[in-house]
């Protein structure tokens, strides 16, 4: 396995968890069945970043979009959620890691948003890893939602349009305080965002690979990881600047 270099390792991961059904489904299995399997990839990732120190990983766990499933597989999911929390979050105290969630709660079930509550009091005072999941979350949704709240604020006197800036605005949004991700990783072949973090992908580095997420592998993320070093990162300058020092 190639090397790492701790110092180049990405602060902020996101990953789109694609291709569940489809494992399954190759398998004559039900789709449910590559969703269990799926969330042992979750505990191998959040294992695995938590071990080289990646302060935040994001999860693309349920979009809002994936609401209009058959309401069997939707059903599926928000039990598996439940259950996977209840029975992690001992774990993540373990290893000092911070529950978030980032969506439409409201959406919810409450059986769902009642276990996400204890879970996110119980590990509010943890400080290592930030494990945010984004939960009937959809990044049009999202900004929606900011620019209904900033209009409420200049409305109501508290901001100007002209305080409106990218700074300011980025605090409206759900990931408010969090970094945007340096690096995105999507699973099982599909080369698009699907409404994940529109704002906050701007500058990430994109990663596609064909593997589906339940056979999504510890090599893997290391390759992943490795191609994400081997990157130049640019905002919009240029290479020489880069290696020469800012003041070319
Ligand atoms: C990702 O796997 C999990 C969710 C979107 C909840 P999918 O369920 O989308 O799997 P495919 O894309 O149908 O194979
Ligand atoms: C994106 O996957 C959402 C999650 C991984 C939770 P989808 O499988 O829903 O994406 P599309 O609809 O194929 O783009
Ligand atoms: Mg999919």
């Amino acid at each position: 396995m190639k090397k790492l270099d701790p110092d180049k390792l990405p602060v902020h991961l996101a990953i789109i968890m694609d291709g569940n059904g489809r494992w399954a489904q190759q398998r004559m299995l039900k789709r449910v069945i590559g969703h269990q399997r799926g969330a042992e990839t979750v505990n191998m990732v959040v294992e695995q970043a938590w071990q080289l120190g990646i302060k935040y990983l994001t999860l693309f766990a349920f979009s809002s979009e994936n609401w209009s499933r058959p309401a069997i597989e939707v059903r599926a999911l928000m039990s598996l959620l439940k259950k996977y929390i209840r029975q992690e979050t001992a774990r993540m105290m373990r290893k000092n890691i911070r529950y978030n969630v980032i969506g439409n709660r409201s959406d919810l079930p409450d059986d769902v948003n009642q276990t996400l509550d204890d879970a996110i009091a119980q590990t509010a005072g943890n400080t290592g890893m930030l494990l945010t999941l984004a939960l009937s979350y959809g990044g049009r949704q999202e900004l929606s939602m900011a620019a209904a709240r900033l209009a409420r604020d200049v409305m109501a006197g508290t901001l100007t349009p002209e305080q409106i800036t990218v700074d300011t605005f980025g605090t409206y949004l759900d990931t408010g305080g969090l970094p945007d991700p340096d690096f995105l990783i999507r699973t099982s072949g599909e080369m698009r965002i699907s409404n994940f973090l529109l704002w906050q992908l701007a500058y990430t580095e994109l990663y596609f690979t064909e593997t589906n997420w339940p056979d999504f592998t510890i090599n893997e993320l290391h390759k992943a990881l490795a191609d994400f070093q081997s990157r130049e990162r640019r905002f919009g300058k240029t290479s020489d600047q880069l290696t020469r020092g800012s003041h070319h």
